[in-house]
């Protein structure tokens, strides 16, 4: 490493000069400046550089999954870069707190100014949807149809090359698949995994048809809830019932197996990583959709039900996209095929020893 001839100064390196010269309210130019403009430009624009490091990190992770073969240090390096993202996430949601000290009515001494602008147009928040894996299908329909359109032709032809790239969604799937946890040889994992379930399940009707608390309409119930547990869990066997139990799944059923393979046995060294990996990417969406959630709840506060400066419905947008724009829905649907841990096939030795760590 080369050494620093020049002495650093802080202001330069940080170029603050630059930095702290980037805050032009509106207001001020059309008539008298209104005070709270300041705090809504300085915490969009400590959003947006967030939202650059969060790119940042993502990018390593993509990079990697962008190999054809991840080793156990680069799965590491790709945990800590997600949790890095997650403590940023929290920062991210808890600072519309502070934005939430303007009052609606000071918002209104310089929101007009602002039409048609918004954070609609953030375009580090699209790189990041998309990039995640977030598809223009599955977007709520405002979003859909005009995101892009209210973008500068540079802008959208930057987003549209990103949408070109695959989405970490999309490598994670090619990942799993490759994955040896399908396929194990003579060793009928699978099927023995069935049979587990099954009876898990033969055990969960006994338990409802003898439930002494239950009238006869009641177990009926019950036991129509239980044959539709049957029948997600046998879309996990067929191709063609788990397209139509998952219509809107990204990854595959191959991928799937492999996911939940690592979720069941995840206490086994090898497949630490990985299943602490699979989890830091639900907790990535989670946050995500908690911030959205936040949003929606704080734009109703400042707006009611006024439309936004961007033109959506506002609110009622915001609060729609928390639950349709979703990236790691697969993820959490694994939930859906745990059994008790008692309940698991034991694995052979050969395949257990695959999954220690070798002895140095
Ligand atoms: C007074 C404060 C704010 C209000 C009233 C507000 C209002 C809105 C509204 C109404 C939308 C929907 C699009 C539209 O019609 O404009 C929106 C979208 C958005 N806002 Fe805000 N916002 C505020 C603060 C923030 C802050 C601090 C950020 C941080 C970057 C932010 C980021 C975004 C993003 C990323 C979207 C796009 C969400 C999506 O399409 O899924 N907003 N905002």
């Amino acid at each position: 490493m080369q050494k620093n001839p020049n002495p650093c100064y802080y202001p330069d390196y940080l170029k603050l000069n630059m930095v702290l010269g980037s805050q032009e309210p509106l207001s001020g130019k059309y008539g008298e400046e209104a005070h709270d403009e300041t705090l809504f430009i300085i915490v969009h624009q400590v959003y947006e550089l967030w939202f650059k490091q969060i790119l940042h990190e993502m990018g390593v992770v993509l990079n990697v999954f962008g190999q054809d073969y991840i080793s156990e240090s680069d799965l590491g390096s790709c945990l800590s870069k997600t949790y890095r993202v997650k403590s940023i996430q929290k920062v991210l949601i808890d600072q519309l707190n502070i934005i939430e000290t303007m009052t609606p009515q000071a918002f209104l001494d310089f929101r007009d100014y602002l039409v048609p602008a918004s954070g609609f147009q953030s375009v580090q928040f699209r790189e990041l949807e998309i990039r995640l894996g977030l598809k223009t299908d599955n977007r709520v329909a405002y979003d859909n149809k005009s995101f892009h359109n209210r973008l500068s032709a540079e802008h959208q032809e930057y987003l549209i090359n990103v949408e070109k790239q695959p989405a970490l969604i999309d490598l994670l799937a090619n990942w799993l698949e490759r994955l040896p946890f399908v396929d194990f040889g003579g060793f009928k994992f699978w099927e023995q995994y069935q049979t587990a379930v099954w009876k898990m399940l033969d055990s969960d009707s006994e338990i409802i048809k003898n439930n002494p608390t239950l009238n006869h309409e009641e177990i009926k119930l019950q036991l129509k809830e239980l044959d539709l547990t049957r029948a997600s869990f046998e879309s996990l066997f067929d191709d063609e019932k788990y397209n139509e139990r998952f219509p809107n799944h990204v990854l595959s059923r191959k991928a799937m197996l492999s996911a939940l393979f690592i979720k069941l046995y995840s206490w086994y060294p090898l497949l630490d990583i990985p299943a602490r990996f699979l989890t830091s990417l639900m907790d990535i969406d989670e946050l995500l959709a908690n911030w959205r959630h936040n949003h929606a709840l704080m734009v109703q506060r400042m707006i009611g039900t006024k439309i936004g400066t961007g033109g959506s419905a506002g609110h009622t947008y915001l609060k729609a996209t928390t639950h349709s724009n979703r990236v790691f829905t697969d993820l959490f649907n694994i939930s859906t095929f745990l059994v008790p841990t008692s309940a698991l096939p034991k694995l052979p030795e050969e395949v257990i020893k695959n999954l220690q760590f070798q002895r140095m």
